[in-house]
């Protein structure tokens, strides 16, 4: 085979005059006549191929047939771009090779679509493709951002005294939340195994085994509804210490965050220690406990104020035992109404009922409403908010947790309308303090806001028999951009306490031993004060990458109906592979006849191919 001297990125002017050869894609070819150009692309980058029939006929016959895509190598002589044909957006820009020699190493069928265009085509269609997706530049950068980000967390977590330790992908459930994916055991009919939706328990035994500082790059699974930040599996940086507090770890992870950040994008500035928000002030303020911290907008109370006006929904909303809350936009009030009939449409995909906009001109309030509050209430309006000509005033009323999430929606929009998003800007924060539990009203007892095995705040630790909806955790998340980027919590490490907090959650005595057992033992043999975080891997390089979904930062996502369209997974199985785990598939009676017979069945609202069956390029992810 033919042996490259150079990648396609790194021929430059010092090259000129060597004899080299290339391998790689041809990217694209033009034909003109007695020149053949050809982009030659690698992993590294394109370099402009010249074949010239006067000079290299043979070579010249091979390039007009070339087909793209193909993989070919080529040898011949670098040389200077002849003056005015060069190429700035190209690191090879400034050189060319002359072909004296080009062969076909294997030639591509035509395409499902152009590489160069993949950001146009269909999202399914892509993913189906995805390696023909991965050879556009935009992603193989977010690849490379990807691989040195989790560089820089081994080098610097080494440097830190952490070992990196794996743990089993074949386990049993861990309480995360979401539902399990399940493995079903050939050797103990009936039993099944769980993939990990995290390593949690994994790494608390490891605090207990004394290894003091774990850390491990984890894949996580948790079968969920997906979105634009969630995928069925993902990756954590997942860390755990023994002997630390709360301020430790912290810190701990700040210093972390800024490694990978001098290492990768050392331009971006950013300031330590990350500002710090309680989980109400969080709430309170921006309506979110992930709030995009690159703006202000805060949300402010209006209940009192605005309660009793003559605004019948303001009215009804505060009888009903809700609340009245809004932000102030400042220089909106030129807002088109159309726009704001976008914010209601926004609002309402929250569940409230609308939103409430007054604009403020000529230091007066203006707004359909406006006739319904007096010239007092206006003014107290105006004075709560510092809202002054050209503001818009948006409020919603209802329900608190509606009003929360609904205002925090509009905020974001709001952002991005406005210009206040700095794409460039990473506002970190921690978020603390979190409550211990959550009234789970279906279930009719607490169930765990970060997850079963968080430490209470000790000075609340009585409150637990008193009043355990009071009592705060020991937790913390960390947020940037308007993302949960991670999440931990100092431990419980006396059993008693474990067992006390799993009985608040509603576990039986025999359920927390079956579930849990195995951890409240292990803390009964000398278990240190310990306590740790995850950080998920994909969102902090999508993030950094600047890009909105998590996908775009791993090479083989699923799609929302968490399917695998390059392996396609999930896929049916022989009955004796069935038989051989024992287990009998039952279908739902919707299922679709193709699943029984082994055929490629259609996913919900999106696009396979089948066999003679047309594909319908609709847009489903
Ligand atoms: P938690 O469940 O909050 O905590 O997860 C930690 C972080 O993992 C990322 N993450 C996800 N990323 C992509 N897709 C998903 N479906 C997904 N789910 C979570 C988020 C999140 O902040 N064991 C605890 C951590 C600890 O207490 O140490 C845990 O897993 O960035």
């Amino acid at each position: 085979m033919v042996q490259r001297t150079h990648s396609c990125g790194a021929l430059r002017e010092t090259e000129v005059g060597d004899t080299v050869t290339l391998a790689g894609w041809v990217r694209a070819c033009r034909d003109h006549g007695r020149v053949v150009f050809v982009d030659l692309s690698d992993r590294e980058g394109v370099t402009q191929v010249v074949v010239d029939v006067r000079t290299s006929p043979e070579a010249f016959a091979v390039a007009r047939e070339l087909r793209a895509e193909s993989v070919i190598a080529v040898s011949g002589v670098v040389r200077q771009r002849p003056r005015g044909t060069e190429n700035p957006a190209l690191a090879t820009g400034s050189v060319e090779l002359t072909a004296e020699e080009m062969v076909v190493l294997n030639p591509a069928q035509a395409l499902p679509f152009p590489v160069d265009d993949a950001s146009r085509v269909d999202d399914a269609l892509r993913l189906r493709y995805r390696y023909l997706d991965l050879r556009r530049e935009a992603l193989r950068g977010n690849l490379r951002l990807r691989h040195r980000v989790v560089k820089a967390m081994r080098d610097h977590l080494d440097e830190a005294s952490f070992l990196e330790v794996e743990t089993p992908l074949l386990t049993r459930s861990t309480p995360e939340g979401a539902r399990d994916y399940l493995v079903p055991s050939r050797v103990h009919p009936g039993e099944f195994y769980a993939l990990p939706q995290s390593p949690q328990q994994m790494k608390q035994l490891l605090m207990v085994a004394g290894l003091d500082r774990y850390f491990q790059i984890a894949r996580c699974f948790r079968d969920e509804d997906l979105r634009a930040d969630r995928q069925p599996e993902f990756t954590q940086l997942d860390l755990e210490m023994s002997f630390a507090d709360q301020e430790a770890i912290l810190r701990m992870t700040e210093a972390l965050v800024m490694a990978v950040l001098r290492l990768v994008q050392p331009e971006r500035e950013v300031a330590t220690p990350f500002p710090r928000l309680t989980y109400a002030e969080s709430l309170a303020r921006y309506g979110t406990d992930k709030p995009d911290l690159r703006f202000d907008m805060s949300i402010l109370d209006c209940t009192e104020l605005l309660g009793t006006s003559g605004v019948r929904i303001f009215r009804r909303a505060v009888a009903g035992g809700g609340v009245v809350k809004g932000f102030r936009v400042a220089g909106a009030a030129s807002m088109a109404d159309e726009d704001l009939a976008v914010l209601e449409t926004v609002s309402q995909g929250y569940g409230a009922e609308g939103v409430v906009w007054l604009r403020v001109i000529d230091g007066v309030v203006r707004a359909p409403l406006a006739k319904h509050l007096t010239s007092r209430e206006q003014q107290r309006l105006l004075d709560v908010f510092g809202a002054a000509d050209d503001d818009l005033l948006l409020l919603v009323a209802g329900e608190l947790a509606v009003v929360r999430a609904a205002l925090d929606g509009l905020r974001r929009e709001m952002g991005v309308r406005q210009g206040l998003v700095d794409p460039e800007a990473l506002a970190f924060a921690w978020i603390v303090d979190f409550p211990l539990f959550k009234r789970d009203a279906e279930a009719g007892h607490w169930s765990a806001e970060h997850h079963p095995f968080t430490s209470p705040a000790p000075a609340d630790v009585a409150l637990l028999e008193t009043d355990p909806g009071a009592v705060r955790a020991c937790s913390y998340d960390l947020v940037c951009n308007g993302w949960e980027l991670g999440s931990g919590s100092l431990r419980i490490h006396q059993p008693e306490l474990q067992a006390r907090v799993l009985q608040l959650l509603g576990y039986s005595a025999d359920e927390a031993e079956a579930s849990f057992g195995h951890l409240m033992e292990a803390l009964g043999y000398g278990a240190p004060p310990h306590g740790g975080i995850a950080l998920g891997i994909d969102r902090l390089v999508a993030i950094l990458a600047g890009t909105d979904t998590i996908r775009d930062v791993m090479a083989f996502p699923k799609t929302r109906q968490a399917a695998d369209l390059v392996m396609r997974a999930p896929a049916p199985v022989p009955q004796t592979q069935l038989d051989e785990v024992h287990v009998r598939v039952v279908l739902p009676p919707q299922a679709n006849a193709d699943t029984r017979s082994g055929g490629v069945k259609p996913l919900d609202g999106e696009t396979r191919e089948v066999p003679g069956k047309r594909r319908d390029p609709q847009r489903a992810l």
